[in-house]
């Protein structure tokens, strides 16, 4: 593999006095497109938790960033979750949502004209229309909500993009632009990207990558062409390799 930006040795969690990590070993290599799939329950998400300091864990997550080498964290990580842990009911707007991301000085001082057009652009990658600005968070759809938490992973530009299933909502139309948009981020910024998906058609045609989780222990790890063609299927999601190689969403 080439250069490492994040390796993880030995990584324990335990959560509500259960083993959720039993002792992961993977490494995301720099600049490429890792995918993270695995069964319900399996502990993808607490791996992504964990890689943000969200979880306590033990074992080592080290970071090998930028110029310097020894920094501990990367320049930003931006994070995509499978669901926001936030109020749903909060009278937010997506322009709230942003101006608390992209500036500094208080929301109630207003959005400076700069700040204003930085949402506008940070909104246009991921084709909404300016005025989106103007919508309550919590009237959006949950594709609409996807997109508009991409859009604010991408602020400041992240070294390591962190994505929950980030496409869960999102229409089949907007999934491959999705998709399409998140492979073009890598491939001109050159961004590390671990993204957990249960589509198997996504992860062949964007990962570099493939680790597949097993009752929180990495059960294998291969590129995308072996993970479709060889046992590793079978032997991550057992009877249901057949739905997952079909192309269905393993639920
Ligand atoms: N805070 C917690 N306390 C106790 N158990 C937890 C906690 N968070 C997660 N778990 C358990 O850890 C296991 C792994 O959860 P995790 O969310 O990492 O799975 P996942 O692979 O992301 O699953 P999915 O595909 O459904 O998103 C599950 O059994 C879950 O119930
Ligand atoms: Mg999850």
């Amino acid at each position: 593999m080439n250069q490492a930006l994040v390796t993880i040795r030995d990584l324990h969690v335990t959560l509500g006095g259960q083993p959720i990590l039993r002792g992961v070993n993977a490494t995301l290599g720099r600049g490429r497109i890792t995918a993270l799939i695995g069964l319900n329950g399996s502990g993808k998400t607490t791996l992504l938790r964990a890689i943000l300091k969200e979880v306590p864990y033990t074992g080592r997550i080290d970071f090998h960033c930028g110029h310097d080498h020894r920094r501990p964290t990367p320049q930003h990580v931006g994070y995509v979750p499978q669901k926001l842990n936030i109020e749903a009911r909060l009278p937010l707007t997506v322009r709230d949502l942003l101006g608390l991301a992209l500036q500094r000085r208080p929301l109630f001082l207003g959005v400076g004209r700069r700040t204003a057009r930085e949402m506008e652009d940070l909104l246009a990658r991921v084709w909404l229309p300016p005025s989106f600005l103007e919508r309550p968070v919590e009237k959006l759809s949950g594709g609409e909500l996807q997109r508009v938490l991409l859009a604010l992973a991408l602020h400041p530009q992240p070294e390591l993009l962190l994505l929950d299933e980030p496409a869960a909502g999102i229409d089949f139309q907007h999934e491959e632009k999705f998709y399409d948009l998140i492979a073009g981020l890598n491939r001109t910024t050159g961004v590390t990207i671990l993204l957990v998906s249960h589509d198997i058609s996504v992860v062949s045609k964007h990962a570099h990558h493939v680790l597949c989780l097993k009752d929180g222990q990495v059960q294998c790890e291969a590129s995308p062409q072996e993970i479709v063609a060889g046992e590793m299927l079978a032997q991550t999601f057992g009877a249901e390799k057949a739905a997952f190689s079909h192309h269905h969403p393993v639920r």
